[in-house]
């Protein structure tokens, strides 16, 4: 068996994908790596020469770009070409919760894994280790070695082989560069050896061999699930508090730092907020509930599914904590709402709480304006209103069919806050950290509302106003 490794394929340009490969690429100069997809429009995109023009927004990833693209990181949409050159391929493409059929609405659907499987089996050539990165259920190794192993008994001219590994990815966006150069651990699940320490050869290249886990297939798979599902049931505990907080004038702030001092506890991942959002925390918790319930674990499964309730139930009592305070209604009022991507520093919407919260506004009638530093109009249309349509010519149909929409798009702050009645906070973005909230409530109508669901605003400058305030885990000031 030879496992000399000079040429990488990662199958899915997408949010790991491409930040995963550039650092390897950054890091590993003797290694060819090729990022291929589906999407051409995404690889033209990654290869864009303007470099602000690449599909993911991350801190430092543009520079990391610069760097090595079209030197060792090529992104390209020959995906034959580059599976068959390939000794590593990583899997990376998306594993969303299945929308139809068996375990609709909580399994994960796992097609697109499928048809890797199917396409590296029939391009292949010689030994391919081929790594799972995309978060999965747990054996789903099993059918990835079925698929490679019975399409390779149809080819028997040109023997193939195949070593399964499990490497899940641990960033969060918004820190992924640093997520990816300083990882707390990589986890390497597999039955065989030779293949775990080849894998384990690239990331020494940059992380201490001390943070290098191995472990076998199903606990690679079902610890990426658990960790997932433990840092979003910690989120839940922090508002659920924060509710608490705001009835008995406990500070959410100073509970969650008395608490994390605990060395046991720890003081990361505890800021209350809106309810968790992106793409990881609903499916994996949705996974993972599924899997208890096939198992008939009900009991782990309803634990589980708690920690969901909670997040939704955060979303719900702000929207109606809104309406009362703005006198029972906001039919017709006007409301600013600072953000749409789940967390600062990322362009991405997918399952942000500013979705559903900006949808039940509107349905309340609400004339609503939304500013966002990095997520575009035409994002926020498609996720407001047809998380189907992904083309803006199908937009641009539907706005001559149906009418225009009822909320508005701003970049510029002093449009947003003009004449609006209340101020809704649903990212942490640095921006509105440094809000003139002075200048700010001269320009809106009175009584004026901030509602801050991030804890962001600062609380000295808008004591000096006439501001009511609603912060997150903290007392109502009603003046
Ligand atoms: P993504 O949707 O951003 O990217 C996936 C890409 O795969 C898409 O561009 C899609 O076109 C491509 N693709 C799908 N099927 C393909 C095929 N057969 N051939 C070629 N390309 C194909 O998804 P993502 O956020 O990068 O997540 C990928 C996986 O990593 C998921 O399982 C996710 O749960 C996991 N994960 C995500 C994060 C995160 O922060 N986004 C972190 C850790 C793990
Ligand atoms: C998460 C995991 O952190 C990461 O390890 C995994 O690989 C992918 O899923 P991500 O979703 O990108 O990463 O970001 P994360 O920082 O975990 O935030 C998720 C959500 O929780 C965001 O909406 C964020 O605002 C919220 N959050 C996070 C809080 O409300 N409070 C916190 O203390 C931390």
């Amino acid at each position: 068996m030879n496992l000399k490794i000079s040429n990488i394929c990662c199958i899915g340009a997408g949010y790991v994908g491409g930040p995963t490969m550039a650092v390897v690429a950054k890091n590993c100069p003797n290694l060819t790596i090729e990022v291929v997809d589906l999407s051409k429009k995404k690889i033209n995109d990654w290869n864009n020469i303007d470099i602000s023009k690449i599909p993911v927004f991350e801190p430092g990833l543009a520079e990391i770009i610069k760097e090595v693209r079209g030197k060792n990181l090529f992104f390209s949409d020959k995906i034959q070409e580059s599976i068959e050159k390939a000794d590593i391929i990583f899997i990376s493409v998306n594993t969303p919760t299945k929308q139809k059929g068996v375990g609709a609405g909580k399994a994960s659907d796992l097609k697109y894994i499928e048809n890797c499987a199917r396409t590296v089996a029939r391009y292949s050539k010689g030994h391919t280790i081929v790594v799972e990165k995309s978060t999965i259920p747990v054996r789903t190794a099993e059918v990835i070695k079925k698929i490679l192993e019975s399409n390779n008994a149809i080819d028997n001219e040109d023997k193939k082989t195949f070593s399964i590994l499990s490497n899940p990815e641990f960033l969060a966006e918004g820190s992924a560069i640093n997520d990816l150069q300083n990882p707390d651990r990589i986890l390497i699940g597999g039955e065989e050896n030779e293949a775990k320490e080849t894998l384990a050869k690239i990331y020494s290249q940059w992380v201490e061999p001390n943070k290098i886990i191995f472990t076998n297939l199903w606990s690679s798979e079902l610890s990426k699930l658990t960790a997932n599902a433990f840092l979003a049931q910690r989120i839940s505990s922090i508002n659920s508090i924060s509710a608490v907080c705001e009835i008995t004038g406990a500070n959410i702030d100073e509970v969650a730092k008395a608490v994390g001092t605990d060395n046991r506890i720890g003081n990361k991942f505890l800021k209350t907020g809106p309810g968790f959002g992106g793409s990881c925390f609903k499916k994996d918790l949705l996974n993972l509930i599924y899997l208890c319930e096939h198992f008939g674990l009900e009991k782990v499964a309803e634990y589980w599914e708690s920690v969901l309730k909670i997040n939704d139930w955060q979303k719900e009592r702000i929207r109606k904590l809104m309406v009362e305070k703005l006198f029972g209604s906001i039919t017709n009022k006007k409301i600013a709402v600072l953000g749409f991507s789940f967390k600062a520093n990322t362009n991405d919407t997918r399952e942000s709480p500013s979705i559903e919260i900006v949808r039940s506004l509107l349905e309340e009638g609400a004339n609503i304006y939304i500013n966002d530093p990095k997520v575009s109009e035409k994002k926020i249309t498609q996720d407001l209103y047809f998380e189907f349509i992904k083309e803006v010519d199908d937009l641009n149909k539907y706005f001559i069919n149906e009418g225009s929409n009822y909320w508005t798009y701003s970049k510029d702050l002093e449009i947003v806050f003009k004449n609006c009645d209340a101020i809704l906070i649903l990212t942490e973005w640095e921006e509105y950290k440094k809000i003139d909230w002075g200048k700010t409530y001269k320009l809106m109508r009175k009584p004026a509302w901030v509602f801050d669901t991030r804890g962001v605003i600062n609380q000295e400058d808008i004591s000096k106003t006439n501001f009511n305030t609603w912060i997150v885990g903290k007392s109502i000031l009603e003046n």
